[in-house]
């Protein structure tokens, strides 16, 4: 597959993330700050599975990964280990450091300190080689309203440089259930269809692995129920390893084979439910294990 290029191309699509861009951006300069040594674990917790640096399998291998913005520590100091084929999900609420996780996964952040490899590359020396492999669903794509849903994708094959695309496009647009509007303006296009759109977007670089962020943020229950089913197959027909973020814990419980749960910045656990389960005695139940965890940390 082709590298995903910056894409300075003067007219940006009409909000936030999206047609190709999101890859693109680069870092932004207000995070250009010196990489500084890890500080040593702090709190004590469950999120114990050591950062290897051995393995073939781990797609995401994270150690002592921080995030300062000015005197606060919005990443602190996360330690993380995901397997190919996973579905991973970030948990945590509103400010927990979900996205700045991600976007430094992509590199599209720095790191304040610690080391992230991301199919053996390190974003921060070898962005273009992490970008060329993996694909973001950010929090608010963006589209040109102006083009259809078949010429949104096609531009983004256009600026990732592929070639006989049309086959690749009506694919996805097929695998989201979007065959049937692809000719319509992305501006006539309703919540559910765009994130549906950003997902096509997301694959039709055939990425290994795909980030997304709240990817059912905004969405009805059967667009819920459509994007989750579609999340669940990637692994099995797409060979692909998914790490998503939510607040939703009924949802995330619902399609993640192993879960992180992020508080304030710190992985306070991870591992399957059923994992957690054993390790804090309870049922295998997500919302008593995210409970047992945040109250055992804010005693
Ligand atoms: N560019 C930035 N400059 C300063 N602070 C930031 C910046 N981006 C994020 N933060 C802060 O970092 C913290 C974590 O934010 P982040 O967006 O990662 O949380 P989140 O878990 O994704 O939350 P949400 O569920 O609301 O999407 C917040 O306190 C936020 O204010
Ligand atoms: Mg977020």
């Amino acid at each position: 597959m082709d590298e995903l290029k910056t894409t300075d191309e003067g007219s940006g699509p009409e909000n936030g993330a999206g047609a190709g861009e999101a890859l693109g951006e680069g870092v932004s300069p207000r995070d250009g700050e010196a990489l500084k040594p890890s500080s040593p674990h702090s709190a004590p917790n469950d999120a114990e599975t050591p950062a290897k640096e051995d393995s073939s399998e781990a797609v995401i291998l994270a150690a002592g990964l921080t995030k300062r913005y000015g005197r606060e520590t919005v990443v602190d100091n996360l330690d993380l280990r995901i397997e190919r084929g996973d579905i991973f999900g970030f948990l945590g609420p509103n400010g927990a450091g979900k996205t700045t996780t991600l976007l430094m996964f992509l590199g599209l952040t720095l790191p304040s300190a610690g080391s992230v490899r991301v199919l053996g590359e390190d974003p921060v020396k070898e962005p273009l080689k992490v970008k060329s492999q993996v694909g973001y669903l950010a929090e608010n794509m963006g589209f040109y309203g102006d083009l259809t849903a078949y010429e949104n994708l096609s531009y983004v094959c256009e600026l990732n440089k592929m070639r006989d695309y049309g086959e690749k496009v009506e694919e996805v647009l097929g695998l989201v259930g979007l065959s049937e509007v692809a000719g319509k303006l992305v501006s006539e296009f309703s919540r559910g269809m765009r994130q549906r759109l950003g997902l096509a977007e997301v694959l039709v670089k055939d990425p290994k692995v795909v980030f997304l962020d709240e990817p059912t943020l905004g969405l009805d229950p059967d667009g819920i129920n459509t994007m989750l089913e579609l999340i669940t197959r990637l692994p099995g027909e797409r060979g692909l390893t998914v790490i998503l973020s939510s607040h939703l814990l009924y949802l995330v419980s619902k399609v993640a084979t192993r879960v992180g749960i992020l508080k304030k910045g710190k992985l306070l656990a991870q591992g399957s439910i059923a994992e957690l389960a054993g390790k804090t005695g309870l049922e295998a139940d997500l919302e008593a294990i995210y409970t047992y965890y945040f109250r055992g940390e804010a005693a």
